[in-house]
């Protein structure tokens, strides 16, 4: 575990000498670099073999030292959001905000951050064009993760990352899995162990008319709804979009994206999953299961299996490792249920 300060000063030299760290949130790991230099940012396209088209979160932290942890900053951002959102405008990070925009983005911080949030909003003049696929709007969130917080306020400047697998592929969520897509091609490589969430933060965008979630993830819809209510609905195709009309699908939104090798097949329920395995083994393919705890039984002697827990969390926190663990074993086929479509089962 690399929490230890010389670690993590290491991490934060390398951003300011304009390097490439991998580190953890509480998300997914992130793929740093300084987000002012876009030098730096040109290497994380680079080493992801990233489409030049898809643009990166920008992430940031309060400067203050002797905040501790994540937990209280929760806390004492609560009704600060205001000071939040101004801190960001003068460090040049997010640009000038319309009301609407101002009343929601100070609501969703007090709510949620730090956390799994990302809020897409007006580019700031530090933001180099690179960070935004030249967009003039900017996706930020303050990761919730210790060693990420720390990170960010040694490196005394906003880290722009996106998650730390080779495009199009499945997020990492331990440190083995950024070396399985990325090693050789990173400076400095954090370990902070499992990710306690395990897939990506929920964009919203707030320059939208009316704000809509460009991707799902680790914040559920209702979750924001109840906060800043109704969301607008996404038509296909125009991701990320904004007020502006700039053509820019935002890739979770793809109907390929965050992907395994193998083929992966979702059925409605355990009969349905049970009919697809024996759909597969008939057709000469093999299947691996990803089977919820209350599954195993109906799926006892069916090889192989990954176990992703017994609830939603555990779902989501192991999703990703199960996929590469049956990836690396081989199969053609994964399958897996369907999970409910809310709060982080979307
Ligand atoms: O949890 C996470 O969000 C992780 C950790 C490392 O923070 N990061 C992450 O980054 O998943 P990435 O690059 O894999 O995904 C960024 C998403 C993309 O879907 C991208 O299109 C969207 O955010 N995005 C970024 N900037 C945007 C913008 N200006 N407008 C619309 N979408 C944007
Ligand atoms: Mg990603």
């Amino acid at each position: 575990m690399d929490d230890d300060p010389t670690a993590v000063e290491h991490a934060a030299q390398t951003i300011r000498a304009g390097g490439l760290v991998a580190f953890p949130t509480e998300t997914v790991y992130g793929l740093g670099a300084n987000a002012t230099d876009a030098d730096a940012v040109a290497k994380i396209y680079a080493a992801k073999q990233r489409a030049l088209n898809d643009p990166l979160i920008v992430h940031c932290a309060p400067p203050d030292d002797d905040m501790a942890g994540p937990l209280n900053l929760r806390e004492l951002i609560g009704n600060r959001a205001p000071f939040v959102l101004e801190e960001l405008a003068r460090q040049r990070i997010i640009g000038a905000l319309s009301i609407a925009q101002r009343l929601r983005a100070n609501a969703l911080i007090g709510s949620f951050w730090p956390g799994p949030l990302t809020l897409v909003l007006p580019r700031g003049s530090r933001i180099p064009l690179n960070v935004t696929a030249g967009l003039d709007t900017v996706a930020v969130r303050m990761p919730a993760h210790p060693v990420a917080l720390a990170l960010i306020r040694r490196s005394g400047v906003p880290i722009a990352a996106p998650s730390a697998n080779r495009f199009g592929h499945v997020s990492p969520t331990v440190a083995r899995h950024v070396l399985d897509d990325l090693d050789g091609r990173i400076d400095v490589l954090l370990d902070g162990g499992p990710t306690p969430i395990g897939v990506e933060s929920t964009v919203v965008d707030l320059t939208a008319y009316q704000p809509v979630i460009l991707r799902p993830g680790g914040l559920g819809r209702e979750d924001i709804e109840r906060v800043i209510g109704k969301l607008g609905t996404l038509e296909q195709g125009s991701g990320g979009a904004g007020e502006h009309g700039a053509a820019q699908s935002s890739p979770g939104t793809l109907s390929k994206h965050y992907a395994p090798r193998a083929e992966l097949r979702v059925a409605s329920d355990t009969p349905h999953l049970l009919a697809l395995h024996a759909e597969c083994v008939a057709r000469g393919l093999r299947p691996g299961l990803l089977v919820m705890a209350g599954q195993r039984d109906a799926c006892a002697g069916l090889e192989p299996q990954f176990v992703l827990g017994k609830d939603l969390a555990d779902a989501a926190r192991n999703l990703y490792a199960g996929l590469r663990a049956l990836d690396d074993d081989g199969v053609d086929v994964i399958l897996v249920s369907a999970v409910e479509q809310a709060g982080i089962g979307e």
